[in-house]
C-alpha cells in the first residue's frame, strides 16, 4: 500500500542577515511534525529555503558592493549550515532565485492577469522596506510609521499592477471564521476585523524603482512584489508550473504552513486569494505561533539581541536547544528567552528528569544483573497503573500533534518521566537489590523502567533525534523495537535484555556560573551586532535615500521668514489628540500657533522654550483654531521633535 503524503513547510527566509534562534523555532517545530509523521509512515515532504528578493537585499548588497546573488549566497550558506548543525530533516531546499521558480512566478502572475484578477494602475501611498509592505494612510501607526516594524516608512508613487482581492473575500472570511484553516483559531476574529471588515483592498503586485525581483514578462521594467514571488514557493517546489519537479499533484495542497504571527495576513488572506484566484486548493492548515522576544522585544538581527544558536549548541547540545524552544512557546503566546529559564529547564527536564531516569536504571541493570535482565520475574499490582499511564502516552501525544501543540506534546511525555521516576521511589529498587530472594521482583521493576524509557524515548525522538538513538543503545532497543507502532505496547524488548552503560546524557549545568559566561557572550554579540548595524537599521537615519524636493533659488528662500520665538503658554485643543494651541512672544507683539505635536509634547514640555517659527506663513484655521505660523520640527524614527533655540538667543532673530 502506498504511503499517505504529507507536507508541510517553514516560511521562507529573508537572507538579510544571520539566522538566529528566532529563526530556529519554526523551523525546528516543523522539523520534529515532519519526523513524527515520518514515523507514524507518512510520505512526508518538509520544504524550507530562502525568499531572496526585494529592496531590502537590494539595498543590503549595495551596502557591500555585491550583487545581491553575492550577497544572498554567502547568507544562505550560513542557513543551510545552521540546519545542518540543528539536525533539520528538510526534504527540499527552495532559493527563489532558482530558475525553476522564477519560471513559474512568471507563469502564474500571466495567469492572474489573463484571468482578470491583475490590472496595471497607479500607487500612490507607503510603503516598507524591512517588511516589504505597502501601507495605506490608515493603517499606520501613530506616528505614522509602518504598523507592524514600527519603522519609518517611505512614500511610493509608481505605475503598477494591482491584485483583485475583493472576489474572494466572503471566501476568505468563512475560511478563517467557519473551518480549521487557522490554528489557533482564535486569531480569526483579529484578521477579519481589521482586514476583511474595512473592505479587502486591492494588493500592489508589482515594482518599477528598483530591479532585485522576477520581471514581468509582459511589461518590462516591472518585478514582481516579492509576497506574490514568495508564496508561490510552496507550489513552485513542488513543481507547480515547471517541470524540474513533478510532485505538485501528489503533495498539493499543504497539509501544515507553519508561520510566526508577524506574516499571518499574508498566508491567511494574500495566500488563501491567490489560490482562489488560480483555482487551486487550499492548504488544511495555517499554524501561528509567537515570537521568541528578549526583554520584551521580537528577538531580531535590527534590535541586535539575537541570542547565537551555535553558540549554544556548542554547550548544551542541538537537542537541548532543540527542546527548550519547543517546551517553552505555547501556540498563538510569545516566548521570552533568558539563559536562565533555558538553563533551568535543562537542568530540570533533562539533567535531572529524563536523563537521570535513563542512567539510574541502566546503573542498576549493570549492577544487580551485570547488564543483562533475568528471565525470572515477580510482578505487582502497583505495576498495573505505571504500565497503564506509559502505553497511554502515544494517543495524548497523536491528540496534541494533530493540533500542532508541541508544548503541550512536550508536556505530556514528561509528565510520564516524573511518573517513571516516582516509580522509582514507589518500588525502591535498591533495596530490592540487597536481597537475592527480591531478584525476581527487582527484574521486573527495571524491565518496566527500561520499557517506559522505550515508549518515552521513541515519542521524544522526533523533537531530539541526536540523543534518544544514544538511549537505545544503552537500553538495549533495537530500530524494530523503538517504532511509533510499538509506542503504546509493553513488553517490546526481550526478556532478557543487555544494557550498556553510556555517556551522560544531558550533563548538569552550573547555573551561576554559566549565566555569567553566557551573558558575556551576550553583550559582546550585541555590541558587535549594533557596530556593524547600518545607520537605517540603529534608526538613525531614514530606511531609503533621502529624496530631495525640487531645486530653489535663494531669492525662493529668502522669502520664508524664520525668527526665534519663546513658548509663553500652551494647551491642547479640544476634540483633537494631535493638535497644541502655542502661545508665542515673537518680539513682534506675540502671536498664536497651533502645531501636530500632541503626542510628542505635553504643554509642560515647552512652555518657557524657544522655538524656530516659520513667522509669514498664511493664517490658516485648525479645527476652528487660528494658527499664525509654523514651528519647525524634524520627523525621526522616534517621532517627531521640536527644533529648539538656545536660550542665549533673543527674541525675534531671524534665522538664514
Ligand atoms: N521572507 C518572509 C517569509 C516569506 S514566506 C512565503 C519572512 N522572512 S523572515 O526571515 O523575516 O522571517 C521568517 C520567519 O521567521 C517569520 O515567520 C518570522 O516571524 C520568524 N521569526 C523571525 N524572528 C523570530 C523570532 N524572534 N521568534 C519567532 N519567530 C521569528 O518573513
Amino acid at each position: 500500500m502506498s504511503k499517505k503524503p504529507f507536507y508541510i513547510t517553514t516560511p521562507i527566509y529573508y537572507p538579510s542577515g544571520n539566522p538566529h534562534i528566532g529563526h530556529c523555532y519554526t523551523t525546528v517545530a516543523c522539523d520534529s511534525i515532519a519526523r513524527y509523521r515520518r514515523m507514524q509512515g507518512y510520505d512526508v515532504m518538509f520544504l524550507t529555503g530562502t525568499d531572496e528578493h526585494g529592496l531590502k537585499i537590494e539595498q543590503k548588497a549595495a551596502e557591500q558592493g555585491v550583487t545581491p546573488k553575492e550577497y544572498v549566497d554567502v547568507i544562505v550558506d550560513k542557513f543551510k549550515s545552521l540546519w545542518k548543525y540543528m539536525n533539520i530533516s528538510y526534504d527540499r531546499y527552495i532559493r527563489t532565485t532558482d530558475d525553476y521558480h522564477v519560471e513559474s512566478v512568471q507563469k502564474i502572475f500571466k495567469t492572474l492577469y489573463d484571468k482578470g484578477y491583475i490590472y496595471k494602475g497607479e500607487y500612490s501611498g507607503k510603503y516598507c522596506t524591512p517588511c516589504e509592505s505597502f501601507w495605506t494612510d490608515s493603517q499606520l501607526d501613530e506616528n505614522g510609521c509602518c504598523p507592524e516594524c514600527h519603522r519609518p516608512v517611505t512614500f511610493a508613487k509608481e505605475e503598477a499592477y494591482f491584485f483583485k482581492m475583493s472576489p474572494f473575500a466572503e471566501r476568505i472570511e468563512k475560511l478563517l471564521t467557519e473551518t480549521d484553516y487557522l490554528q489557533p483559531k482564535t486569531r480569526a476574529t483579529e484578521l477579519v476585523n481589521n482586514f476583511i471588515k474595512p473592505g479587502l483592498e486591492d494588493l500592489c503586485v508589482s515594482r518599477t524603482t528598483f530591479k532585485w525581483g522576477i520581471p514581468v514578462t509582459f511589461d518590462e521594467g516591472h518585478v514582481v512584489y516579492v509576497w506574490i514571488d514568495a508564496l508561490s514557493n510552496y507550489i513552485t517546489a513542488m513543481g507547480y508550473e515547471n517541470s524540474a519537479y513533478n510532485d505538485f499533484e501528489k503533495y498539493w495542497p499543504a497539509d501544515v504552513h507553519m508561520v510566526a504571527k508577524d506574516i499571518m495576513r499574508f498566508h491567511a488572506i494574500i495566500w488563501p486569494a491567490m489560490l482562489m484566484a488560480l483555482e487551486l486548493p487550499l492548504p488544511k492548515h495555517l499554524a501561528i505561533h509567537g515570537w521568541i522576544t528578549m526583554n520584551g522585544e521580537k528577538m531580531s538581527k535590527s534590535l541586535g539581541n539575537v541570542v547565537d544558536p551555535f553558540v549554544l549548541g556548542e554547550r548544551y547540545g542541538c537537542d537541548a536547544i532543540r527542546y527548550h524552544i519547543l517546551r517553552e512557546m505555547a501556540l498563538g503566546a510569545d516566548s521570552s528567552f533568558s539563559n536562565e529559564i533555558m538553563i533551568n529547564r535543562i537542568n530540570s527536564d533533562l539533567a535531572n528528569g529524563f536523563g537521570n531516569l535513563v542512567s539510574r536504571t541502566v546503573a542498576m541493570a549493570d549492577k544487580y544483573f551485570g547488564g543483562t535482565l533475568p528471565e525470572e520475574r515477580l510482578e505487582a499490582d502497583i505495576d498495573k497503573d505505571f504500565i497503564s499511564v506509559v502505553t497511554a502516552l502515544r494517543s495524548e501525544v497523536d491528540k496534541y500533534m494533530d493540533e500542532t501543540k508541541l508544548k503541550s506534546v512536550l508536556e505530556e511525555i514528561f509528565k510520564v518521566v516524573d511518573r517513571a521516576n516516582k516509580y522509582i521511589d514507589e518500588t525502591e529498587p535498591w533495596k530490592l537489590g540487597k536481597n537475592e530472594a527480591d531478584k525476581p521482583r527487582l527484574a521486573s521493576v527495571l524491565y518496566n523502567l527500561l520499557e517506559a524509557i522505550r515508549v518515552i524515548s521513541t515519542l521524544l525522538s522526533p523533537f531530539m533525534p541526536t540523543t534518544m538513538p544514544k538511549v537505545w543503545e544503552q537500553i538495549g532497543a533495537s530500530a524494530e523495537d523503538a517504532t511509533y507502532d510499538n509506542a503504546d505496547k509493553f513488553g517490546v524488548l526481550p526478556k532478557n535484555v543487555t544494557v550498556h552503560k553510556g555517556e551522560i546524557l544531558f550533563p548538569r549545568i552550573d547555573v551561576d556560573k554559566e549565566i555569567d559566561e553566557l551573558n558575556a557572550i551576550l553583550q559582546k554579540n550585541m555590541e558587535e551586532a549594533q557596530s556593524k548595524l547600518s545607520a537605517e537599521e540603529k534608526g538613525e537615519a531614514p530606511a531609503e535615500p533621502i529624496e530631495l524636493a525640487p531645486e530653489i533659488t535663494i531669492d525662493d528662500f529668502a522669502k520664508v521668514e524664520i525668527r526665534v520665538a519663546k513658548v509663553i503658554a500652551c494647551e491642547k485643543v479640544k476634540k483633537s489628540d494631535k493638535l497644541l494651541c502655542l502661545q508665542l512672544d515673537d518680539g513682534m507683539g506675540g502671536r498664536q500657533v497651533v502645531s501636530g505635536i500632541a503626542q510628542y509634547y505635553t504643554p509642560e514640555d515647552l512652555i518657557g522654550k524657544k522655538i524656530q517659527l516659520i513667522a509669514n506663513l498664511k493664517p490658516v484655521k485648525l479645527r476652528g483654531v487660528e494658527s499664525n505660523g509654523m514651528i519647525c520640527a524634524a520627523d525621526t524614527p522616534d517621532g517627531v521633535k521640536v527644533i529648539f533655540v538656545d536660550d542665549s538667543i533673543p527674541v525675534g532673530s531671524k534665522i538664514r
